[in-house]
């Protein structure tokens, strides 16, 4: 009966707003004087298909992120053709409830179709061909939103973990210039965005010292580079605090904003190399790799909010230079981490649980605001 009037209710007057969500010190309010708090969505969130996670997003970020809809291969995928369908609804979502709207990606070895760095015969095209060919798709796609997606991931995951750089369709034909290329024609076509380099695992020491030196010759170049994204796909014992704490003074040294661009925190054994986060691997499906299927015990979950007060705390040590902690997803039911780096795995590395409710750690994240800006 409760249930059938509940239904009623959502039909006639759409989902309530003041539900447990609204009703706790939200994210967003808790962290207000110290940096931005957002999360990563995927189209049911903004579309209406979903009201019971928008009414939840709405309530607690002020910044958002799209999981997928800007990627090139589903904007652009097949040349000269543009699908900006998904991607429209998402910034018109972000810019309907103020929120600060970010783009997610331009340039990336991943969900990039083949076809760009091919000619009709399947040949790889020449430089002037594929510098000409991501020109264009930056200037259509940052120019349909100029104005309106406030910040960009120009590049993403352009170094390898011992921070050379990454050997990626885009190196191999343009050459080393093509990360420079790319934010020059971000700023043509949008002067006043901000435009990041955005990694993971820039906690480890050789990939961190090749991105500051990436990031420095950039800047001495006079290329445009307003921040860089610390992706923070987190494990529990990885990377400790004092890396996190290093990486972002050292970054913040260079004169950029640092962001945390797609924070969450896996607590299922590793299947990689500590760190990793390159979307194109995968690793076989085996139970020792599942070991919570039907819950997490109290003791992980316990261990998970102390890991969460922990890099908030360490978060909340650089308010300001730390411009943005966005999480990648909303709650454990949907987060990529179910199915990265093996497939149907139950994960539980957001702070709301599968049926959008807050977990212990959501409250560690509030107590662990900073006592300067509470
Ligand atoms: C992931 C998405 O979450 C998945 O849905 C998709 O299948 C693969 O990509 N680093 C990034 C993100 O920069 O774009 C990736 O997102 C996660 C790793």
């Amino acid at each position: 009966m409760r249930t059938t009037i509940f239904a009623i209710i959502v039909l006639a007057f759409g989902f309530p707003t003041d539900t447990y969500a609204q009703q706790q010190p939200t994210l967003k309010d808790a962290y207000k004087g110290c940096f931005l708090v957002g999360a990563a969505l995927n189209p049911a969130q903004f579309s209406g298909e979903d009201p019971r996670e928008e009414a939840l997003v709405k309530s607690q970020f002020n910044t958002i992120s799209p999981e997928n809809v800007l990627k090139w291969e589903v904007v652009h995928p097949h040349p000269g053709t543009y699908d900006f369908s998904l991607a429209d609804k998402y910034v018109e979502f972000g810019q309907l409830n103020h929120m600060f709207v970010i783009g997610h990606n331009l340039v990336w070895h991943s969900q990039v179709p083949q076809w760009v760095f091919e000619d009709e015969n399947h040949n790889p095209v020449g430089r002037k061909v594929l510098l000409k060919r991501m020109r264009d798709h930056i200037h259509k796609v940052v120019g349909r939103y100029k104005g309106r997606i406030k910040g960009w991931d120009v590049v993403n995951e352009a170094l390898n973990e011992d921070g050379t750089l990454r050997q990626s369709g885009w190196i191999k034909i343009i050459g080393d210039d093509y990360i420079e290329k790319a934010f020059r024609y971000a700023r043509e076509a949008d002067p006043q965005a901000q435009l990041y380099y955005n990694d993971y695992s820039l906690e480890n020491e050789a990939k961190r010292k090749g991105a500051l030196e990436l990031v420095s010759k950039l800047k001495a170049k006079g290329v445009p580079i307003t921040g860089v994204g610390l992706q923070d796909h987190v494990q529990m014992d990885w990377p400790t605090a004092d890396q996190i704490d290093a990486t972002i003074t050292e970054f913040g040294k260079l004169g950029v904003k640092v962001m945390i661009t797609e924070l969450d925190v896996d607590v299922l054994p590793a299947a990689t190399p500590s760190g990793t986060a390159d979307a194109s691997l995968s690793v076989a499906s085996d139970p020792k790799l599942n070991p919570y299927p039907n819950g997490l015990p109290e003791p992980v979950q316990q261990e998970l909010s102390k890991r969460y007060a922990d890099l908030f705390g360490t978060y909340g040590k650089h308010c300001g230079l730390v411009s943005r902690v966005t999480f990648w997803g909303v709650t454990d039911k949907e987060s990529w981490k179910n199915n990265w780096p093996v497939k149907g795995r139950t994960n539980y590395p957001l702070l709301f649980n599968r049926d959008a409710e807050p977990k212990p750690a959501f409250g560690s994240v509030i107590q662990a605001v900073p006592k300067s800006v509470s």
